[in-house]
């Protein structure tokens, strides 16, 4: 088994508060995992953890088996795509610095090819290239979300991770955000973590569905699991909806086993 993100036996304690305990997960690679649970149950915690921004009390987070604890952070974060939800870009960056931030950052001096990465990744998110001149404020939310999407990806990364991505969009460039969104997962074979409040954006894009809550897991299997048997009354109630109205596309249905970014 190819694991490329493990939390092993993570706590984590604010003051008092102990928001994780013997928290264990495999992430394998080129899975698409979307992690749901109440508010407040340490969704974007987890989510830190894997690019250093929050360190675990106790316990590791290995990448590609190796523990992050002994890498360079700044180097961690470069390879790690990380978009959130909210005012992501640098207000002061037209798109097109923004996108090209990290890409520059490593291309050194090789301007052309920096060039060429924010015009593929503008483009693979649907953005048009004359845009590439706006800054922010300038630009709708659909459109910033597609930016900071495009940054996120624009480093190559092997890792991403996205909170809450496309919650401040309307449903219609939400709905086009996640195909593109399964496009780029389909065509590069990255790993992602995705956290959301929707269960159904968490059955729709998940090849595994991570349900938390109060730090603990309910259950963490493929959409059509979570649907057909479900662990806790906890992911009871959370799909019990969806199971009157979700459509989830036949393979997945049929098969609860994860087959891989090609099967979908
Ligand atoms: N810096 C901090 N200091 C103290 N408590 C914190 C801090 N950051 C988070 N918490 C608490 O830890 C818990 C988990 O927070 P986290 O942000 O991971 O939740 P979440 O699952 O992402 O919630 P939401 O769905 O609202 O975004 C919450 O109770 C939160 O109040
Ligand atoms: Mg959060």
């Amino acid at each position: 088994m190819n694991i490329e993100i493990e939390f092993k036996d993570i706590k984590k304690i604010y003051g008092e508060k102990v928001v994780m305990e013997h928290f264990s997960l495999q992430v394998r690679k080129g899975e698409f995992v979307t992690i749901i649970g109440s508010s407040g149950c340490g969704k974007t915690t987890a989510l830190k953890m894997v690019n250093g921004l929050i360190r675990p009390d106790a316990g590791d987070i290995l990448i590609h088996g190796e523990n992050i604890r002994d890498k360079d952070q700044t180097r961690l974060r470069r390879g790690i795509g990380y978009a959130i939800q909210g005012s992501v870009l640098f207000p002061h960056m037209t798109v097109e610095q923004n996108i090209s931030y990290v890409p520059s950052l490593l291309n050194g001096r090789d301007r052309a090819r920096t060039k060429a990465a924010v015009s593929k990744w503008m483009k693979i998110v649907g953005l048009d290239e004359e845009l590439k001149e706006r800054y922010p404020a300038e630009l709708s939310g659909g459109q910033q979300q597609r930016v900071g999407i495009a940054r996120a990806l624009a480093a190559s990364p092997e890792i991403l991770l996205m909170d809450e991505p496309f919650g401040a969009v309307d449903e219609i460039t939400r709905g086009q955000l996640q195909e593109e969104l399964l496009r780029i997962y389909r065509e590069t074979g990255i790993t992602v973590l995705f956290v959301t409040h929707d269960i159904g954006e968490a059955l729709k894009l998940g090849t595994k569905v991570l349900v938390l809550d109060q730090g603990e897991i309910q259950q963490y299997a493929p959409p059509a699991e979570l649907l057909s048997r479900p662990a806790t009354p906890f992911v009871e109630q959370l799909v019990e909806r969806e199971r009157r109205t979700c459509h989830l596309p036949e393979e997945r249905l049929g098969d609860c086993e994860f087959s891989g970014a090609a099967g979908r």
